[in-house]
């Protein structure tokens, strides 16, 4: 069987991981447990972004050598994302002799594409990018999402000729082969693309020295995004390996700021590969504070350690997954964060404390697990709609809160007992439906409820799922 592969962005190893970076992991474990639910076999990459100046500049101010730096930052990353309960298949890291190695054989095959030129203008450290004068004056010099001024560059670098693979891209992306999810950014992209030049795929070594070299190039190394964007298929063993068995990726998840980058230039590499494009990519919206971007260059970073050790792991994945919206921004608050809590401990911990106390009154057994068709869930998930597909699931909850109230086993029972223990019965099976999607978004609660209610005996809790604060 072809196994389906799922991409993240890979971060930028100058600090901790922060708050926004969970979107990315939550989202594509979610869609990788969806697609093993569906029946089929998926390969998770993770990675981290370990060249450029800003990571460089950052090792050099704490006094420690580069490498030694990106070893300590990766191995954070990778234990920020088994702390979100997300299991990668794959890890890649762009100082690793592989992808180094793999990156400039890449840079080789695309050699008919690229050309040296000279470049005077704009740069962003932050967003490692170069800026048109005309976003410079519209921002009055200053990057809007990392408050920091452009800096003046005049230097040769390489390019990648774009022009040779616009319309071909163009194409792509409106005829959905390569989907963009959500629509109004596959629009706004289509938009950029039109004015979008070639662009630089390397620095002068002696304004950037911890890159990749290029080959037959000591003077240069590569540009962050060219080195960033082949960890994808690098991770899989391209070019020394077949990745036909893998390649295309079936979905990349990527934040709505590096969308360009990944329905521009990723493209571009790829046809000049001869690689086919991804079927999807999912752009999805930003995680805020008081409405404003949450950036380690501006300063307003939640630490994700902070909210997880609050009330652990299922009120994060709850948090972010239903409450934050899979493409659209979405603000956090701590007493955002609490409403939720309660929310959580009142719709499904009191539902689960309940049922289970009535089940042993009224010596219920076990149940097993009916799988039942829902074909508004599954086209929500289809369509990247997690939230929404969540939303599903929890009025299925509310019902069953509801039915627990209306149909009242614990009155029926004094004078029906088999009456009662049919009711709770039909209870705990619907309960065990829902719990098996429940599963997807936050697993170790679903274990948990499903381990309840298929014991042989059904016992409560010993303490309520989502204790009271
Ligand atoms: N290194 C590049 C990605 C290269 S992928 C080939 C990069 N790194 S990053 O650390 O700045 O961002 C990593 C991911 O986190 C991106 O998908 C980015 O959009 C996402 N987020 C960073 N801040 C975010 C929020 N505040 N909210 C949600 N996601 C955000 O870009």
């Amino acid at each position: 069987m072809k196994e389906s592969y799922i991409t993240t962005a890979i971060p930028y190893v100058n600090g901790n991981p922060h708050l926004g970076h969970a979107m990315d992991y939550l989202l594509a474990d979610t869609l990788r447990r969806y697609m093993m639910y569906c029946g089929k076999k998926v390969r998770l990459q993770a990675g981290t972004d370990e060249h450029g100046n800003k990571i460089f500049k950052k090792a050099a101010e704490q006094g420690i050598p580069t490498q030694d730096f990106v070893d300590q930052n990766a191995a954070k990353f990778q234990d920020f994302i088994h702390s979100l309960g997300v299991e990668y298949t794959d890890f890649v890291r762009t100082t690793n002799p592989d992808h180094e190695r793999r990156c400039q054989e890449i840079w080789k095959r695309l050699s008919d594409h690229i050309y040296k030129d000279s470049y005077e203008g704009w740069y962003c450290e932050g967003c490692e990018n170069f800026v048109t004068d005309k976003e410079h004056d519209e921002n009055d010099g200053i990057c809007p999402d990392h408050k920091k001024p452009y800096i003046k560059l005049s230097e040769e670098n390489y390019y990648l000729r774009i022009s040779d693979f616009k319309d071909r891209i163009r194409d792509a992306i409106e005829s959905d082969e390569l989907k963009i999810t959500p629509t109004f950014r596959k629009k706004e992209f289509l938009n950029l693309l039109k004015d979008m030049p070639d662009v630089s795929i390397s620095r002068p070594k002696e304004q950037v020295e911890w890159g990749i070299p290029v080959p037959g190039d000591e003077s240069q190394v590569m540009y962050v995004w060219i080195d960033a964007l082949a960890n994808y298929i690098t991770i899989l063993g391209y070019p020394d390996e077949d990745i036909s068995d893998i390649w295309p990726a079936d979905t990349q998840v990527v934040g709505k700021d590096i969308l360009r980058f990944h329905a521009g230039i990723w493209p571009a590499m790829l046809m000049g590969l001869d690689l086919p494009l991804s079927h999807n990519l999912l752009a999805h919206g930003f995680i805020t504070v008081n409405g404003e971007k949450m950036s380690k260059s501006i300063g307003n970073v939640v630490d994700p350690q902070e909210i997880l050790a609050k009330h652990g792991l299922t009120p994060f994945r709850y948090y972010f997954l239903r409450h934050a919206s899979t493409t659209e921004d979405s603000d956090f608050t701590w007493y955002k964060y609490e409403a939720s809590y309660n929310e959580l401990a009142n719709d499904l911990g009191n539902l689960v404390q309940r049922l289970a106390t009535l089940c042993k009154k009224n010596a219920v057994t076990g149940r097993k697990v009916n799988k039942v068709a829902n074909a508004d869930f599954d086209s929500r998930m289809q369509k990247y709609e997690f939230n929404f597909a969540f939303d599903i699931l929890w009025d299925g909850i509310s019902e069953l809160n509801k039915r627990i109230d209306t149909e009242k086993p614990w009155a029926v029972a004094k004078e029906d007992p088999a009456k009662a223990k049919e009711i709770l019965e039909k209870l705990v099976d619907d309960l065990l439906t829902i719990d098996d999607r429940l599963a997807l978004f936050l697993p170790d609660c679903a274990k948990q409820i499903e381990e309840i209610f298929t014991a042989s005996e059904i016992t409560p809790p010993a303490t309520p799922l989502f204790p009271k604060n």
